[in-house]
């Protein structure tokens, strides 16, 4: 495709911490006993609804930018919120926090913004309720927001219909509480955040396959987290690095813990050029991405690959268009109840700067190649559609005007400085 103007990306950039391990860094820490600390802490707008949520249940957290400190009570040391708990737009903070709350002594009610109130929150009721759980939805429809009266709960046997981390990982907190074991099971293998930061915190967890077992009534021991940077965030730099000429750039620190590196993966399979250099961690890897601009091509998206790069989707939507031939997405249905409908949004403003793009039940169809053009579009408060467009105005003719641009600040606060400070041309 010919790209609208000069261009490039140049330059080394470190990308905020990852959001998942942040929120589960300071859930963990919360019920862990004695201090944990936190370095590389993403204060982005998601996890700072998670730390006052626990401030508001009695936990002292000390947070300063990307540092945070948490004087941690132990599994039964929440004290009764005085006021619905606010999760903001965060999915994560009201789906994980839900598990442990369910096990706890007093009731509670979760709560967040109308993006929240839309999300489906059955996923997560279905299996609290059958570990014993109370939970009232919003009219008795799965939906936000939902009043949890502690109880006590039993471990149970789960399959889970969708691959879900928050699915999972709100299961594996009440799990916890639970008396006896419990197992889940989901159909591809979701993030493993969840899993890895309780061993941290000296959980014992069995992993076989895309099962996980968790034996009840186990404590956790503040802990030492290291959070590496989001490779989420990291993946609108690699796709604008990948397409626009001319481009070479470093991105530092990266997560690329398995369940979470589909971007390379499928940006590779593009055609894009990506060198992991230095991998490190312990518990979660880490590594230097090295990204050179190549000519992509289209390719097909699916199956087990789709969980590992689920809220990727959005920027590989945007390098298909300005990619040769045609890129297919399916098995993405899951994208329909993120943050906004993302294969509706996603679909109906590529269209408003020239992209051919066919919406389908589970994704999406691009007719990669054709020229593109600046428009105003409506990121429906969605930050991943935010950045996304960011992306695509790199590469189009003409002025793109997004709405909500603050909206960035939900996982990726100073995005626009970042961008353009790797800019040149
Ligand atoms: C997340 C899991 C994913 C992802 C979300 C964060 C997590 O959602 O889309 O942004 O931190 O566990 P699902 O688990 O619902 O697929």
């Amino acid at each position: 495709m010919k790209i609208a103007n000069s261009l490039k990306l140049k330059g080394t950039i470190q990308v905020p911490g990852d959001k998942s391990i942040s929120h589960r860094s300071i859930m963990m820490g919360a019920i862990a006993e004695g201090k944990t600390e936190i370095r590389g802490f993403l204060p982005g707008t998601d996890c700072l609804s998670t730390i006052s949520c626990f401030r508001q249940m009695g936990i002292d957290i000390e947070q300063n930018g990307d540092r945070v400190r948490i004087a941690g009570k132990g599994m039964e040391g929440l004290k009764k919120p005085q006021r619905p708990l606010d999760c903001g737009n965060s999915g994560t903070t009201l789906r994980l926090m839900a598990g442990i709350l369910a096990g706890s002594s007093f009731e509670s009610v979760l709560d967040g913004d109308d993006s929240i109130r839309r999300r489906p929150m059955a996923r997560i009721i279905r299996p609290l309720t059958e570990m014993g759980a109370l939970i009232d939805s919003f009219e008795g429809k799965g939906l936000a927001p939902l009043r949890i009266k502690g109880h006590s709960l039993k471990g149970i046997e789960y399959d889970s219909p969708v691959a879900s981390a928050q699915v999972k990982s709100c299961v594996l907190l009440a799990a916890l509480y639970a008396e006896g074991a419990t197992t889940l099971r989901e159909p591809f293998r979701s993030r493993d955040h969840t899993e890895r930061m309780l061993e941290e915190f000296g959980v014992k967890v069995d992993v076989l396959q895309t099962a996980v077992t968790i034996a009840g009534g186990q404590r956790l021991l503040g802990a030492s987290i290291r959070v590496p940077g989001d490779i989420s965030s990291a993946a609108y730099f690699i796709a604008a690095a990948s397409m626009l000429p001319g481009s070479e750039l470093r991105i530092e620190n990266v997560g690329v813990n398995l369940t979470r590196d589909g971007i390379v993966e499928a940006a590779r399979a593009m055609g894009a050029d990506i060198t992991l250099l230095d991998i490190r961690g312990k518990h979660e890897p880490a590594a230097d991405l090295l990204v050179k601009s190549r000519p992509l091509r289209g390719i097909e998206i699916s199956g087990a690959l789709i969980p590992r790069l689920i809220d990727e989707l959005p920027v590989i939507a945007a390098m298909a268009c300005a990619a040769e031939g045609q890129t297919i997405i399916r098995d993405a249905a899951e994208l329909k109840v993120k943050e906004s409908n993302r294969i509706a949004v996603m679909t109906r403003e590529l269209r408003k700067i020239g992209a051919r793009v066919t919406e389908t039940p589970d994704g999406m169809i691009i007719e990669g190649g054709h020229p593109l053009t600046g428009a105003s579009i409506d990121s429906h408060g969605d930050h991943r559609i935010a950045m996304t467009f960011a992306v695509l105005d790199l590469i189009s003719e003409g002025r793109m005007s997004i709405s909500h641009p603050e909206c960035v600040e939900i996982s990726y606060p100073g995005f626009f400085r970042d961008l353009k400070s790797c800019c040149i041309g």
